[in-house]
């Protein structure tokens, strides 16, 4: 039987009884558990093989629960989550004493957002309790975009995918710090760079840190496809480089009509939020195919384009 399934009250019980259930947001699948739970905490970072160095976000169902996480909300925090909430953005904020340490990874900081997703929303609003979740992959491959990628990945080890469809956004939450009250983008996402700027003017960006990150998703290597990926301005050029292979290409807008290859086009409307949206699902798809190789080619680097070429370089050999 699937563990697929729309049954809130059925995700309810479980999260209450300390299981995981893997939950919808606008960005990406995450891996839910209670974040008052040692033992569902325990159970995420397992089910994920993830380090325990590597902290997991809270999920919240509404900015007035945010006091009740955090010690302190800067001005400009405020002003955030009160233009994006619900939303992909992800503040990191001073701890309140409650938040246990296996979830901050005994930082003095908790990571915290509101998603934006209907069936998620309503699940946050029936629990007594917030839900820590990373993204619902196992540590180091692609982030789900759709509730068969979880069933995939983690059929033998959870009970429930709750269903709500395949997430709008497609690639994880931007994440961002506060120093000396100020805002620093820990990681580029799916809330682009320059709406943020429009709120709280100007923003330094803290996004490549590979030793110790601040965000961890931040390691060089993170959202990776099994097959060899590369990442080019030129695809039709790099196709040249691999003669005689299976050859996978995932370009933005324009077809390279080569029919010895497989091509995914992200977007024939040339929208970066269609392109963005598709692109997790679009390496899923490439990477079940045997291919020998799969060339990337590069975004434009501004609005999402930024977001999506950060995933792409951590997904690929960039050349
Ligand atoms: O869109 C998203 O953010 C998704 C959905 C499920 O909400 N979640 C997600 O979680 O991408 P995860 O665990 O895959 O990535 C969370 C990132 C990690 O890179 C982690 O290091 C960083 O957030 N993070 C968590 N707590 C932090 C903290 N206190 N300081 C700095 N970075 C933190
Ligand atoms: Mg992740």
């Amino acid at each position: 039987m699937s563990i697929i399934s729309k049954d809130i009250q059925k995700a309810i019980q479980l999260l209450t009884d300390e299981q995981l259930v893997a939950i919808p947001t606008e960005t990406v699948y995450g891996l839910a558990g209670n974040i008052y739970s040692e033992k569902a905490i325990k159970s995420i970072f397992s089910t994920k093989k993830r380090p325990f160095f590597n902290p997991l976000i809270v999920h919240i169902s509404s900015i007035d629960v945010l006091a009740t996480i955090v010690a302190h909300i800067p001005k400009k925090a405020k002003l955030l989550a009160t233009t994006f909430w619900p939303g992909a953005m992800t503040l990191v904020l001073k701890k309140n004493a409650k938040i246990p340490d296996l979830i901050t990874a005994g930082k003095d900081t908790v990571a915290v957002r509101v998603p934006n997703h209907p069936v998620t929303l309503a699940l946050l609003k029936q629990l007594p309790f917030p839900l820590a979740a990373p993204s619902a992959n196992p540590f180091g491959s692609i982030s789900p975009t759709k509730p068969v990628h979880v069933a995939n990945y983690f059929k033998n080890d959870i009970q429930m995918v709750l269903d709500g469809g395949a997430c709008k956004n497609g690639i994880e939450s931007t994440i961002i710090g506060f120093e000396n009250e100020e805002p620093v983008i820990y990681r580029l996402g799916a809330l682009a760079l320059e709406d943020i700027e429009a709120v709280v003017g100007k923003i330094s960006i803290k996004n490549k840190k590979e030793n110790s990150p601040d965000a961890p998703g931040m390691l060089a290597r993170h959202y990776a496809p099994a097959t060899k990926t590369f990442l080019v301005d030129d695809v039709s050029l790099e196709v040249k480089n691999h003669p005689k292979k299976k050859i996978g290409v995932l370009v933005f807008k324009t077809s390279l009509n080569n029919k010895n290859l497989t091509e995914i086009i992200l977007s024939e409307n040339n929208s970066m939020q269609e392109a963005a949206s598709k692109l997790y699902t679009s390496l899923h798809v490439l990477d079940t195919l045997n291919l020998d190789v799969i060339i990337a080619e590069r975004f434009p680097d501004s609005g999402l384009g930024k977001s999506i070429n950060d995933r792409l370089q951590r997904a690929t050999f960039s050349l």
